[in-house]
Order: C-alpha cells, then sequence, then structure tokens
C-alpha cells in the first residue's frame, strides 16, 4: 500500500522525467492533456484539457475552486489567468506546493490562486466553503476513492459541481492483463485503479446527482502513445545513467517502464480514460 509519502517521493523523484519528456516547464502539466480537431501538438493537448472541463462545469470568475492534487499548479494557474476565479490547490509533496506558489508569484495571480500541503481525503476546509472540486489524473492514487469523494461532497456548497479526468480499468481483469495493469499502477505509486461501475456507485452513494460520464480515451491517444515512444528513449538513458551512476533509482526505472505499459494495456482496450461531471443538490 502506497503512503502518502510514497505518493509525494514518485513525484519528487521523477520531476525531473516530467521536465524532459513532458516540458513540465511549459506545461506545468502531470496528465496526458486532451486533443480535439485542432489540437496541433502535445503542449496544445496539454492546456486544452482545462478548457475542455472548465466548459463541463460551466466555470465563471465568480467560482470558488478546489484542485485536488494540483501538481506544480498548472490548471490552477490556467484558470486564474484565463478564468479568473479564485483557485485553491493542494497535493501532497511539499516540493510542488513550493513551485506552485512560485509559479503563482512569477505569473501575478498570488492574489487569486495559492496553494498548500494537503491531503484531498481529509483537506480541514470549512463545510460548503467550494463552488467547484476539480482533480485531473489524482483521485486514481486514492486507496479509497470514496474517501476523496465524501470530502469533496462536505467541502462543495449546496449546487457546487465536481469535474474530474482519470483512468478506469475495464472490469473483471485477471492473469496477464490484471497483472500488467496493476505493474502500470504501481509504478505510478497508484494502489488500484478503479472500475467505472464502481466509482459511479460511490458517486450516487456519497449523494452526488446529474452525473455525466464521457470516455475521452480517443482525445488522449496520441498523449499515450507519445509517452510509449519516450519509453524507449528513457530506458537507454536509463541505462547510461545507472552506468556512470552505479545508482538509478527503481522509482525512476519504474516510472520508465509504466509509459510502455500504459499503452500496451490502452491497445489491449484494458482501461478507459474518463471525464466525469457531477453536483451537489441544492
Ligand atoms: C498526476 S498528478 C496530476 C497533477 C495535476 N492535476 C495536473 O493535471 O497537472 C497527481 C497529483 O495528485 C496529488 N495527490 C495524490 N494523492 C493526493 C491526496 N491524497 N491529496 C492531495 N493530493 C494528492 C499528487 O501529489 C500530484 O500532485
Amino acid at each position: 500500500m502506497f503512503s502518502s509519502k510514497d505518493i509525494a517521493r514518485y513525484y519528487d523523484v521523477s520531476e525531473s522525467q516530467y521536465r524532459f519528456f513532458w516540458n513540465l516547464d511549459k506545461s506545468q502539466s502531470l496528465h496526458y492533456g486532451y486533443w480535439d480537431n485542432s489540437t496541433k501538438n502535445l503542449h496544445e493537448a496539454l492546456l486544452n484539457i482545462n478548457k475542455v472541463l472548465s466548459q463541463k462545469v460551466n466555470i465563471t470568475r465568480e467560482d470558488v475552486l478546489l484542485d485536488a492534487g494540483c501538481g506544480i499548479g498548472g490548471s490552477s494557474l490556467w484558470l486564474a489567468k484565463n478564468i479568473g476565479c479564485n483557485v485553491t490547490g493542494i497535493s501532497l509533496s511539499e516540493k510542488q506546493v513550493k513551485k506552485a506558489n512560485e509559479l503563482a508569484a512569477k505569473e501575478n495571480v498570488s492574489h487569486l490562486a495559492a496553494f498548500q500541503h494537503t491531503d484531498f481525503t481529509n483537506t480541514g476546509f470549512a463545510d460548503e466553503t467550494f463552488d467547484v472540486v476539480w482533480a485531473i489524473e489524482s483521485v486514481c492514487h486514492a486507496h479509497d476513492k470514496s474517501a476523496f469523494l465524501k470530502e469533496a461532497f462536505r467541502v462543495l456548497k449546496k449546487g457546487g459541481r465536481i469535474i474530474m479526468a482519470d483512468f478506469f480499468k475495464k472490469e473483471d481483469l485477471f492473469g496477464k492483463d490484471a497483472q500488467q495493469i496493476q505493474q502500470w499502477a504501481h509504478g505510478w505509486a497508484v494502489q488500484d485503479f478503479s472500475t467505472k461501475d464502481d466509482f459511479q456507485m460511490q458517486l450516487d452513494q456519497t449523494g452526488f446527482s446529474n452525473v455525466k460520464i464521457e470516455d475521452a480515451t480517443a482525445a488522449i491517444n496520441p498523449s499515450a502513445k507519445k509517452l510509449y515512444r519516450s519509453y524507449f528513449l528513457g530506458s537507454m538513458l536509463g541505462f547510461f545513467y545507472g552506468l556512470v551512476h552505479r545508482n538509478p533509482t527503481s522509482l525512476g526505472k519504474k516510472n520508465i517502464d509504466t509509459a510502455y505499459l500504459q499503452y500496451k494495456t490502452l491497445q489491449k482496450k484494458l482501461w478507459k480514460y474518463l471525464l466525469i461531471s457531477a453536483e451537489k443538490k441544492f
């Protein structure tokens, strides 16, 4: 079972890989992005997901948002700059939080976007603080996804919305399929992915209504392919790093292997990328 510290450490150790392969400094994104007909490159796709999700739940400048699992703050900063809403980003990594606050200051949006080291299953925020809870590729890390949903429901105002983009494994996996999905998950410090049906049931049980689930797998496929291609370069670089330093970190090595597994399992249709929105009724 991955602890909060393990998850934070995974991001801290693999930051250089995201910088190198995912252009982290420019995109500020630790996600797959969203490719549509007008998307020309990875950078555009990485930013585009922010536009797509914000339109799905109609975010306006009056909204107060929680970015649950904010990475280095890319989405929060995009929302502050492009919509002008108020965002609090939270992450398990203190390093990410520090970086996100530095970026907010550099980009002159500290008055709108602030970041703190907080667990999204136990935030400490007062009931009914936020209009929107936003989570891109972060909820997969929760062992108990319903703990996140309960906390999101608690901190949402009545009439508030939740919007998520995440990975969901196919029902009833076994044998090599189950093993590959597990190996991929563990490479990213994810204990296990949820299935769509389990998650939908948890949303219902938590009290969310107007649940909408959209399969966006086709929109992330080009990113999955790019990540897969980076596996070969990553393996080579890792090999030479290991030779020189005689001490490659196993976390870094596993992260490179996941680049291969996520695509192989996608080709076998063992998982889907879903956009999920729901409301907390008045
Ligand atoms: C794949 S990154 C996504 C970051 C960001 N949403 C983005 O799209 O760039 C996952 C993030 O979730 C955060 N995270 C995972 N579990 C968390 C938890 N229990 N509480 C807060 N943040 C968490 C990690 O620290 C990391 O910042």
